[in-house]
């Protein structure tokens, strides 16, 4: 009896030292385990006199519940340290600024092309695209430049070989959309797109830029109807103020050509820098679509006529939004670009 006396006393020192659960288990393992002393001391009863054994196995139960209970007191109690500490240490600081994501935005020059997408398709037209690599059939011959023709000069070419080049006008796309459709009608289309000529890049030169063209071929389309819709296009884009001229031009695709000025946004018509004081803006070419080019693409030239007008998206972009260097457009400055956020 005085030995287990003693074994209750070490037992609850232990438990009491233990200070995490692992110990703890240990612990209980020792001490209520199949090879602890209380086990033992079961074993020891058959040795003694038959009138002390009850006495000393209730005692012996006594400890094992009562270094049970500790054990579980204990173990709430560890339990509530160990999840302290751990959220302690893995304490996430919800003070600290975030890092604000980058966005980027929409570039000024998709931009633009959207605006004049959207206005072309409130006018009932359809958007078509082709490729940049394009056949000399279809950004040349079809045009009514053939081979040999002085004309080709007018647009230094990247070519990849005899047949293929890489397009240098949006008029390829129309030669490719006048043969999807013949001889239906009518045809109604806008044609944007990248297109590429050798030119050296300075501020108003890019190897690469953008051109919107558009295409209408009907039974008795005028001249006056290019000249409608451009001047339509003129006022959505510059605002409500602008007139449009022409000026009689020569593209090999179209007859009679023209070059339209817009009246100047920024004065108004009275002459500024803009301008470089002529009060007009060349944004422009266009024309009726030459008879054999629509001959070519299938269509029968006595019943039906056309206009085709070609816009640079960058020279609209750059009016527009006073940017006097088109290679802001390609080199990707994020301060540059940031300013168009605003128009998203
Ligand atoms: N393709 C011409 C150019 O790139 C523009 C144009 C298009 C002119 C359609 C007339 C009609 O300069």
């Amino acid at each position: 009896m005085e030995q287990l006396k003693q074994l209750r006393a070490q037992a609850e020192q232990a438990i009491q030292n233990c200070d995490t659960l692992s110990k703890l288990n240990d612990c209980r393992v020792e001490y209520l385990g199949k090879k602890g002393p209380l086990q033992e001391a079961m074993k020891e009863m058959k040795n003694l006199d038959p009138a002390d054994r009850p006495a000393f196995g209730a005692s012996v139960n006594e400890i094992k519940s009562f270094i049970a209970s500790l054990i579980e007191e204990k173990k709430a109690e560890l339990e509530v340290k160990e999840m302290n500490e751990r959220l302690e240490k893995e304490k996430i600081d919800i003070t600290l600024d975030g890092f604000e994501p980058n966005l980027g935005n929409v570039h000024p020059l998709t931009l633009v092309q959207q605006e004049l997408e959207d206005l072309f398709i409130g006018l009932g037209y359809t958007v078509a695209e082709g490729p940049e690599v394009e056949m000399d059939l279809y950004n040349f011959e079809r045009a009514n430049i053939p081979h040999g023709h002085p004309a080709r000069d007018m647009q230094d070419t990247f070519y990849i070989d005899a047949e293929r080049l890489l397009r240098t006008h949006t008029t390829a796309i129309q030669t490719r959309q006048l043969e999807a459709h013949a001889p239906k009608l009518p045809i109604k289309v806008i044609c944007p797109g990248k297109v590429y000529r050798r030119d050296d890049d300075d501020a108003t030169h890019s190897h690469q830029f953008t051109q919107m063209e558009g295409l209408v071929v009907a039974e008795g389309i005028q001249l006056s109807d290019l000249k409608g819709t451009l001047e339509f296009m003129a006022k959505k884009m510059f605002g409500d103020k602008r007139v449009i001229r022409f000026r009689p031009s020569y593209f090999q695709f179209t007859e009679p050509s023209v070059e339209v000025d817009v009246s100047c946004h920024i004065c108004n018509g009275k002459g500024c820098p803009v301008c470089k004081h002529t009060g007009w803006i060349e944004i422009l070419g266009a024309g009726m679509v030459h008879p054999n080019v629509l001959e070519m693409a299938g269509y029968d030239s006595t019943k039906c006529s056309g206009f085709a007008f070609g816009v640079g998206v960058e020279r609209v972009a750059m009016l527009k939004y006073g940017i006097d260097d088109i290679r802001h457009f390609y080199t990707n400055d994020v301060r540059f670009l940031k300013v168009f956020s605003r128009f998203d």
